[in-house]
């Protein structure tokens, strides 16, 4: 089955287009807000934004070149980015840029520091992906642990002749210890689900809980170093900042049990994926799960070569009606923000002014 596409319906895409080539030609409509958006986002949200600004976008589900999102930035108070880095380079052409509404939690590839230089509000979608982030994350952990993928080809290879007393051991998870990189909301929701299968919770994080929510969820919060050690199931939620860049490295795979699992669903850079690559070959940790990578798409070669891991293209929150509900609250935070409103999910809240 190929990939699956996000679908305008015609009467919408006429309507985007016929704006789009209106903008092209230079005409504006008299008091609208020009915006920019980087993807073709759901129908009910393009109708949303077009009816109340002049919309232009970029109509492929692909990341838009820096070059092109910075010439089709030029003259747009508005930017609603989706899979798309936006670097100092895009702000300084685009002067009457007063928002960037981020479909996504994590902002790495957005210059933030920059917007807030230059009085620009930064947006993102906390509140709506944190769930079914969680959803993708505890699926890798179970798939690797019961070594589902592996399972999977193993029968459509053909090759299940008999059962077997041997065939495919996995490793426990009811009764083991997850522990929790980072304990915003996805971390949390993390824990959530582990403790529904009966795990202990550790965690580790630069804020620590209330201690409401570490008994709600059985959380214990553990120095680094335990964590790393004690934890079967390690699980990563932290936002990709210089500071966490390889946060996890070498030296830590080697303090892990042989037999822990690594998972990621946060961002690539937050692993050293050389280090990672290294002690999954030498048997330092037991296997992997992971939905993001250091360069992707690029997914270091020796990854796909290794049974124990499992590999998905970045997929966290996408179920329709998350990617939805993204959408959204993207176009909600660019809207308030283009109207003087606080936008609700401001991430630069020194850059408003009432
Ligand atoms: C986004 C994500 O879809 O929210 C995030 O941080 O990683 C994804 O849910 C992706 O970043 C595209 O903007």
């Amino acid at each position: 089955m190929g990939e699956r596409r996000l679908e305008l319906t015609p009467d919408i895409e006429a309507k985007i287009l016929g704006l789009f080539r209106q903008s092209v030609c230079g005409v504006s409509v008299a008091g609208q807000s020009k915006i920019f958006l980087t993807r073709p986002l759901p129908s009910p949200v393009l109708e949303l934004l077009a009816a109340r600004c002049e919309l232009r976008l970029h109509t492929e589900d692909n990341a838009i070149p820096t070059d092109r999102l910075a010439e089709a930035c030029r003259e747009v108070e508005g930017l609603v980015v989706c899979g798309a880095r936006v670097p100092e380079a895009v702000l300084a052409q685009a002067p009457a840029l007063r928002v960037v509404a981020n479909v996504g939690v994590g902002y790495d590839h957005v210059d933030v520091a920059a917007c807030t230089r230059r009085g620009i509000l930064v947006t993102n979608t906390a509140g709506v992906l944190e769930e079914t982030t969680a959803d993708l994350a505890f699926s890798l952990l179970l798939a690797v642990a019961r070594r589902i993928m592996e399972g999977d080809r193993y029968v459509r290879e053909g090759r299940w002749k008999e059962w077997e007393w041997g065939l495919l051991w996995g490793a426990e998870v009811c009764g083991k210890t997850l522990g929790v990189y980072g304990f915003g909301r996805i971390g949390q929701a993390m824990a959530r689900r582990g403790r529904g299968f009966s795990m202990r919770i550790l965690y580790h994080s630069r804020h620590r809980a209330s201690q409401a929510v570490e008994e709600e969820l059985g959380a214990q919060h553990v120095d680094r170093e335990t964590l790393l050690d004690e934890s079967d199931y390690l699980t990563l939620h932290v936002p990709l900042t210089p500071q966490t860049r390889h946060l996890i490295k070498a030296e830590d795979f080697r303090r892990m049990k042989r037999t822990a699992f690594l998972i990621n669903a946060a961002r690539g850079p937050v692993v050293d994926e050389e280090a990672l690559v290294a002690a999954l070959q030498d048997g330092a940790i037991a296997g992997a799960g992971l939905d993001v990578f250091e360069a992707e798409p690029r997914v270091h070669p020796a990854l796909l070569d290794l049974p124990n891991v499992i590999l998905m293209p970045h997929v966290g929150s996408a179920t329709g009606e998350t990617r939805l509900k993204m959408a959204k609250l993207a176009a909600e935070n660019l809207l308030a923000a283009l109207e003087g409103r606080r936008p609700p999910n401001l991430v630069n809240s020194e850059v408003f002014r009432q």
